[in-house]
């Protein structure tokens, strides 16, 4: 009877259909069904493994087993899933009120055609379908019905979000959502709707995070929600387990109470308690990074193309240094080290990089000059829409000279670079200008002492995991990330300056773990006076969110290597 599990992977993942283990069903049909004559709907059933559950707990709360199949509901839109559902609950001699459909077209209680009524309970395990495949009607439908709940989702929401959304539209006012949802619930952008919806739509919300994998084919880690009641809610309850054997153990009055940030991603939930503890005492003895200085965002030309240049555009259209910035050239990937020198500039210079930024001044014009305006017009370099917004099209505003740059968009980890070189920046990265109370070892500082695995761990829990499961700070995210306080840098410094070029070269070189635990050694341990066990139990932290974010993705846009 379970042969449609056995379909091939690729049909299956085209409706997100992976099977939930019956140990995760059976513990969410436990919490969320609570009374006897409980009505339960499970809205994407697949094979019933929820609505099996479902039958035996209502069953060991003392209902008929006639009675069930009254009690229960699924929906798919997979009628052979339907069939074998209805021939497993038939074994168990129980059945339950099939609907094949969208579950996005299925009318809510509260609409007209309803076909299910209002619900006790809703459980299940909503098909994850990412943005690139849930697109044209289907997507449209689901987006309507999550807006109908006050939900506006992104275009790079995958169809779980709309699910959950869609489905808490079944409960009564005092009923229980249990769902299997993928992890990044916690940490993506586009779940952010759906993360500040979650605090006003329920009164208690308890999240079951695990150490382990749950589901074999899909390379996903999933978080159990269960949500109960009518909103808000400040406090969240965190269970953490090693795997779907442990859940039998869990009691419900055992949680640990978290206050999940109001904006922004939750990913310190994912950290076991002892650790977040830590990392929030650590965080207390460290500074946030815009006690240095804000970071701002680099200029933004709209065509870096054509606004950026090299020194052979610059020659061929004879334009004087007074029509150009110098920059640091788009990307990231020519800065290895700690810093950016002058020298390093003129190298890529003479490398033909685009180390120009046109900035014309406004009336000094120059025949090579209008040759290179005319270029950019034929090119329809105004049309582009950065340019269409500012007077006049090819002066694009310039950002200052920043003391550092900060890489928002990372594999690994942000890095700060000093900007030696004095130029300015497009906005592959964000710029720093440091405070006048900054002390005089800040700028040369900095980028080393930020490599240690509490700005890491910082990083991750303050950034968001981007498409390709990229790290990005958006200068809000920047300003948060904590630092080294101006008494370690300044200690640390002390011990660490004079090793500076060879651990330099050591990051050029890509031996980024030998640098992190020097620094980690000499600020951590010392200037901060962390134990060896703390050490280890921050930077296991910071490498566990990095590998979670990164598992199974492949890099895209424009990214910094580390
Ligand atoms: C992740 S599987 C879960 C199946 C089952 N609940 C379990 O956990 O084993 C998702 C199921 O959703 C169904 N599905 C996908 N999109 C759907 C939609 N828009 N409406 C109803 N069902 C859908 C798929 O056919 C698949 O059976």
């Amino acid at each position: 009877m379970r042969t449609l599990r056995e379909d091939p992977l690729a049909v299956r993942k085209a409706r997100g259909a992976f099977f939930t283990p019956p140990a995760i069903a059976d513990f969410l049909g436990r919490w969320a069904i609570r009374t006897p004559d409980a009505r339960v709907l499970d809205p994407t059933c697949g094979e019933a493994v929820f609505l099996l559950a479902a039958a035996e707990q209502l069953q060991a709360l003392g209902a008929e087993s006639s009675a069930v199949a009254a009690q229960l509901s699924g929906v798919d839109l997979h009628q052979p899933s339907l069939d074998a559902s209805a021939a497993l609950l038939h074994e168990l001699g129980a059945g339950a009120n099939f609907v094949c459909s969208d579950f996005f077209e299925l009318p809510t209680p509260a609409q007209i055609g309803d076909r299910v009524g209002w619900q006790d309970a809703v459980i299940g395990n909503p098909p994850f379908v990412r943005y690139q495949e849930h697109r044209g009607d289907a997507r449209k439908r689901s987006v309507a019905a999550a807006l109908a709940q006050g939900v506006r989702l992104s275009g790079l929401a995958s169809s779980w979000a709309a699910t959950l959304v869609h489905a808490s539209a079944f409960l009564k006012p005092t009923g229980r959502l249990a769902m299997v949802l993928p992890a990044e619930l916690l940490t993506v952008g586009y779940a952010e709707p759906i993360r500040r919806w979650l605090r006003k739509r329920f009164a208690v919300v308890n999240l079951v995070m695990f150490e382990r994998l749950q589901f074999h084919d899909a390379d996903e880690n999933v978080v159990l929600l269960v949500a109960h009641g009518t909103g808000p809610c400040d406090s969240f309850c965190l269970f953490h387990v090693d795997d779907a054997d442990d859940l039998a153990g869990i009691h419900p009055l055992d949680p640990i109470g978290a206050n999940p940030a109001a904006e922004g991603k939750w990913s310190d939930l994912a950290l076991p308690l002892d650790v977040r503890q830590l990392f929030k005492v650590v965080a207390e003895r460290m500074t946030r990074l815009d006690g240095y200085g804000t970071p701002e965002l680099g200029t933004v030309t709209g065509a870096n193309d054509y606004f950026a240049l090299s020194e052979v555009t610059r020659k061929k259209y004879d334009l004087a240094e007074k029509h150009l910035k110098r920059i640091s050239p788009p990307g990231t990937r020519h800065l290895k080290g700690l810093g950016f020198s002058r020298a390093q500039w003129e190298e890529l210079r003479l490398r033909g990089e685009r180390v120009w930024l046109l900035h014309p001044e406004k009336t000094a014009q120059s025949k090579g000059l209008a040759t290179y305006l005319e270029a950019g017009m034929k090119r329809g370099v105004p049309e582009a829409y950065k340019c269409t917004v500012r007077d006049p099209w090819w002066r694009p505003p310039v950002v200052p000279v920043p003391d550092l740059f900060f890489t928002y968009m990372s594999h690994r980890y942000p890095r700060l670079i000093t900007n030696g070189a004095k130029t300015t920046l497009v906005n592959s990265m964000h710029g720093v200008r440091l405070k006048d109370d900054a002390p005089a070892e800040a700028r040369e500082a900095l980028p080393l002492l930020a490599l240690n695995s509490a700005t890491m761990l910082g990083a991750e829990v303050m950034g968001r995991s981007y498409g390709g499961g990229i790290l990005k700070m958006e200068p809000r995210e920047a300003a948060s990330l904590p630092v080294p306080g101006p008494g370690a840098l300044v200690k640390a410094w002390r011990a660490l300056s004079k090793q500076s070029l060879n651990l330099d070269a050591t990051l050029r070189r890509g031996e980024w773990w030998g640098v992190v635990a020097e620094v980690d050694r000499v600020l951590l341990r010392g200037a901060l006076g962390l134990n060896n066990d703390e050490v280890g139990a921050i930077r296991d932290a910071a490498t566990l969110l990095r590998v979670r974010r990164t598992r199974k993705t492949e890099p895209h846009g424009s990214v910094d290597e580390a």
